[in-house]
């Protein structure tokens, strides 16, 4: 569903941004793409989504053949990705439901289907209680889940989030990204920057490290299936031995 085919991008400052990246990435994956700043993340994020282009090398995303693409035709490439911001970018004058109405209104949505999905996707990030409240109002933790709603609503294929947590607390980030793998679960791709490494360690999910422009690992790391023995303990565990099983049945390493 993407695929980066020895794409090159040399900004005008002579900036070699990417050096030959070839990637593939599947329906349903989801990728976390991490480096250090200046290594090229944002920019292959705008090469899918055709905010900026190769210099070499070609990017195919949901069937757009990217180098073919005409410029009218970029709208109907957006609309199958939903994007989630660093800073939010919410509409402060708005309350959070019209900040996740507006998202559909501009596709031309009508009425009847706005108050239907709305509060169903407030409801998907929790939010349902906060539907009168307005950004300002809300924790950071909030308002990118607002975010996250906002980007949700159109139903896009692919979810892009360049650093969503950075402008948030720990305990937050992870609350964000349990939520991106709920989403992920249900069947959208999610591509998600980010420089927390704590954070991928908690997540099994595949990991693309870029370093000064190069793809330098891409790891899957298998989810951990519990062992026969460890279903025996939980069974007759009475010792307070064995740590409980975490309910959000995600493994931490140490
Ligand atoms: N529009 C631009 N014009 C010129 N150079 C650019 C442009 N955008 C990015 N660059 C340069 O390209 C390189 C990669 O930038 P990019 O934004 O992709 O990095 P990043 O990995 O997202 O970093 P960060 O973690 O700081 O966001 C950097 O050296 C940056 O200065
Ligand atoms: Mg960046």
């Amino acid at each position: 569903m993407i695929e980066f085919k020895g794409v090159h991008k040399t900004y005008n400052n002579g900036i070699k941004a990417l050096k030959d990246v070839s990637i593939n990435i599947e329906k349903g994956e989801f990728v976390f793409i991490i480096g250090a700043s200046g290594a090229g993340k944002s920019t292959f994020l705008k090469l899918m989504m055709r905010e900026e282009v190769p210099s070499a090398g070609e990017v195919i995303v949901n069937d757009f053949r990217l180098s073919k693409l005409k410029r009218r035709e970029i709208p109907y490439l957006r609309r199958t990705m939903g994007v989630v911001f660093q800073d939010f970018r919410l509409i402060n004058n708005m309350t959070v439901y019209d900040n996740v109405a507006f998202a559909m209104r501009v596709t031309g949505s009508s009425n009847t289907a706005v108050r239907k999905r709305v509060p169903y996707i407030l409801g998907l990030v929790g939010l349902q209680n906060k539907a009168r409240s307005y950004p300002p109002e809300l924790s950071g933790g909030e308002q990118q889940r607002v975010g996250l709603a906002r980007a949700l609503v159109n139903n896009p294929s692919i979810i892009i989030a360049d650093e969503p947590t950075g402008n948030i607390d720990p305990e937050l980030s992870y609350e964000i990204v349990e939520l991106l793998t709920e989403i992920n679960r249900r069947g959208t791709t999610v591509l998600m920057v980010t420089h927390e490494r704590d954070l991928v360690r908690m997540f099994h999910h595949r990991v693309i490290e870029i370093r000064e422009g190069c793809v330098v690992s891409d790891r899957r790391v298998e989810e951990k299936k519990p062992t026969l023995s460890s279903f025996e303990a939980d069974a007759v565990d009475t010792t307070g031995i064995f740590p409980p099983s975490r309910k959000d049945g995600f493994d931490y390493e140490s």
